[in-house]
């Protein structure tokens, strides 16, 4: 790719524009935030450590959405934090209006761009600005699957020992409380965890992927998590940037998958250079199924707000 824009300098934005400045997925990456001075500090700190990593992609910082201009890639992770005890929704409606007021720059200045989002909540969000856009399904997806199975994965590397690059992890639903993490396609080098953990371990760690993002939050208490999601992030543009064509959790908008459509929810996704590809639909067993309704309930509550 040559251009990929970040909204948002903040720790999110700023870890995964190193990452992917370090992995050259992009000649050149563009840091946007309203703090003046903010990414253009951030910028150049990123850009000094070019000669130790070894990297020539250029990093420049703008308060002007006009910088968005001529992007493939955007990256929105603008936007309020949660605060401990709010929940992700709470942050809604003071995104919501970020979120609009770069799609709708990002129409004139970047009419051809992919657009990933980040910002929470990010179904509810991926969701508004997919449909602001009016855009092929395929160029508006979000990030959160693959940070929450890489939690997942974690968890379950450290009950069991194992190396974590053997583990993969699978989680679906929308990236809240009732997320739905997939023992069943979770393995150990293709073995199922099922035939390492007794079932409280398993239920342990599905609890705590579903907590994950509100456990880091409790230990800052003033930052969420930002090491892992920007990894995430940098794991999603390399697979678009490289056309991998990679099986990826990721939030993407339903088009009678899974039994539903116009929303915007956590499923696996083919990840290439044309964006989502395509939803690979898995076959649910009727407590799956549940639980999946369940999280498909509580993000279409979320929307239905957009809506008043
Ligand atoms: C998390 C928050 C940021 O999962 O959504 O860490």
């Amino acid at each position: 790719m040559h251009k990929i824009v970040i909204v948002g300098a903040g720790r999110v934005g700023e870890a995964a524009a190193h990452n992917l400045a370090k992995a050259e997925l992009a000649r050149e990456i563009v840091l946007i935030d309203v703090k003046d001075g903010v990414p253009q500090g951030v910028a150049l700190d990123i850009q000094e450590s070019a000669p130790i990593f070894g990297f020539d992609t250029k990093l420049t910082g703008h308060t002007d959405l006009a910088a968005l201009k001529d992007a493939d890639l955007v990256i929105v992770t603008a936007g309020i934090p949660r605060a401990p005890g709010m929940s992700r929704s709470d942050v809604l409606d003071t995104n919501l209006a970020v979120v609009y007021g770069v799609v709708d720059k990002m129409l004139v200045l970047a009419p051809d761009a992919m657009l990933l989002m980040v910002t929470n909540p990010v179904d509810v969000l991926t969701y508004a600005a997919w449909k602001r856009t009016g855009w092929d399904r395929r160029r508006v997806f979000g990030m959160a699957g693959v940070l929450d199975s890489a939690r997942m994965a974690s968890f379950v590397a450290l009950e069991t020992g194992f190396s974590a690059k053997d583990i993969t992890a699978m989680v679906l639903g929308g990236h809240g409380d009732a997320m739905v993490p997939m023992p069943r396609f979770t393995t150990i080098h293709g073995i199922s965890i099922e035939h390492f953990l007794p079932q409280d371990k398993i239920a342990s760690i599905i609890q705590r992927t579903r907590d994950g993002g509100a456990e880091i939050l409790g230990l800052r208490k003033t930052a969420s998590a930002y090491d892992t999601p920007a990894a995430a992030i940098a794991r999603m543009v390399d697979a678009i940037s490289c056309d991998r064509r990679q099986i990826l959790p990721g939030v993407a908008a339903l088009d009678g998958e899974y039994g539903e459509r116009d929303i915007c929810m956590g499923v696996p996704i083919v990840l290439g250079e044309q964006g989502m590809e395509r939803v690979i639909e898995l076959p649910l067993t009727a407590e799956e199924q549940g639980q999946f309704k369940k999280s498909v309930a509580s993000v279409r509550a979320d929307i239905a707000r957009l809506k008043q």
